[in-house]
């Protein structure tokens, strides 16, 4: 057991078989949550769970779970695994190395006949990007309780024209099985993810330990001015909204900067009537704000709240702002983040202790069990791009190390 290895070439061919479903001209990857994609990569996975000899359950959210029983079954359960949703376009590698990686873990176990103490159980979780319904860990969040499943179901998509529920039910994955936490019994929950970031590649390590996960605060902005012809209309007496939302997008740049030990985004923004010579009229925007301190964080949104209301005033706009989702910090099991850099170490790979600046569904999964999370190096630091990677390499080490932590945590009695 203790040289047991997974098959990275085995591994590798299960990515690019999902990089080849909603495989993009740019090498990326377009497989939002409740689409046809995702039913397609769905039923790749249920095969390959069905091919292990595994029970598959699906919940009401359309999380996949592959159960392969342990010896004591009393025991909590050891639970791995990620999404196979990406982004609007996405890449390779986010959220799929971390539960095809997990099936290769289970592969690599049923191959070398090996009996686990506790049930091991392999996750596929919904809907994590929010891509095209948002909010993000919509399956996993449902599940913890953070978000209503009534809530979720009736997210429409980024345009506005379809339900999430009801889409879910389309492609087939909503499931009977109740999404709730204490319909199960799980002792510990690892996810394995590309880092998304460049601290790794720039430092040359391997594997990373993350301590947690920055908080996720989102809010939405929306501005209505007056829509005028650009030509005869002086500049002078405008109303535009397009301006005031320009500023406002400096406002979040540089209260972060200002603020320190936090990051802040204005990722989607949405202008109308978007025509070269109208005067906008109404624009809305996002503001993504993250930060270890989830004060720290709530802080800059009031000091980013204060200003958009005076430049709204000066620009002759009406603003209504309103949180959209939040997330706080997630600190991980001390225990499990240790075993992390214990099984690298012996592995012969080494690691480092760092944080997440990603969200992930184990920002939700660690409030309810014992989480923690393995990190592996994203080439330049790229990640929700097409041209996000990461070595092949680098996807088997970080699977070594995840089926580890897999076999040590399901040997611990409790
Ligand atoms: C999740 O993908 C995030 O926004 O960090
Ligand atoms: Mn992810
Ligand atoms: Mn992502």
């Amino acid at each position: 057991m203790e040289d047991l290895r997974v098959d990275a070439d085995r591994l590798r061919a299960s990515i690019e078989v999902s990089s080849a479903i909603g495989g993009t001209e740019n090498n990326g990857v377009q497989r939002c949550a409740a689409t046809d994609e995702d039913k397609r990569m769905r039923d790749v996975f249920a095969e390959w769970v069905r091919e292990l000899g595994c029970e598959l359950r699906i919940d009401e959210m359309g999380n996949m779970f592959a159960i392969r029983p342990g010896r004591n079954r009393r025991l909590g359960a050891v639970m791995a695994g990620s999404h196979l949703d990406t982004q609007k376009p996405g890449g390779r590698f986010d959220g799929i190395l971390g539960a095809l990686g997990a099936l290769e873990a289970m592969r690599s176990i049923n191959d070398a006949d090996i009996e686990l103490e506790r049930d091991f159980i392999v996750v596929n979780w919904t809907n994590e990007e929010g891509g095209w319904f948002p909010p993000a860990c919509m399956g996993s969040g449902v599940w913890t309780g953070s978000i209503s499943k009534e809530w979720a179901y009736e997210r429409k998509d980024r345009d506005g024209k379809t339900v999430f529920g009801e889409e879910l039910a389309r492609i087939g994955y909503k499931g009977s099985f109740p999404c709730d936490h204490r319909k199960w019994n799980i002792e510990a929950a690892y996810e394995l993810h590309i880092e998304q970031g460049p601290i790794l590649w720039n430092m040359k390590q391997r594997i990373g330990a993350p301590k947690g996960i920055l908080c996720l605060h989102w809010y939405d902005v929306h501005l209505e001015g007056t829509a005028n012809q650009v030509g005869p209309t002086p500049m002078e007496g405008r109303n535009d909204a397009l301006l005031a939302f320009s500023e406002m997008c400096q406002t979040v740049n540089k209260t972060a900067h200002q603020m320190g030990n936090m990051v802040a985004t204005v990722g989607e923004v949405q202008n109308y009537p978007n025509s070269r010579n109208i005067i906008p009229c109404r624009v809305h925007f996002t503001v993504d704000i993250r930060s270890w301190d989830d004060k720290h964080a709530l802080q800059a949104w009031e000091l980013m709240r204060r200003e958009f209301e005076i430049i709204a005033k000066r620009l002759g706009c009406r603003i209504r702002s309103e949180e959209f989702w939040k997330v706080e910090h997630a600190t991980f099991d001390q225990e499990l983040v240790d075993l992390v850099l214990e099984s690298a170490r012996e592995l012969g790979i080494g690691g480092r202790r760092m944080v997440s600046g990603a969200g992930h569904d184990m920002s939700e999964i660690n409030k309810v069990t014992r989480g923690a999370m393995i990190f592996v190096p994203s080439i330049e630091g790229r990640s929700h791009v097409e041209a996000e990677n990461t070595s092949w390499d680098d996807c088997a080490r970080g699977t070594d190390v995840l089926l580890r932590c897999i076999l040590k945590m399901s040997q611990r009695g409790r």
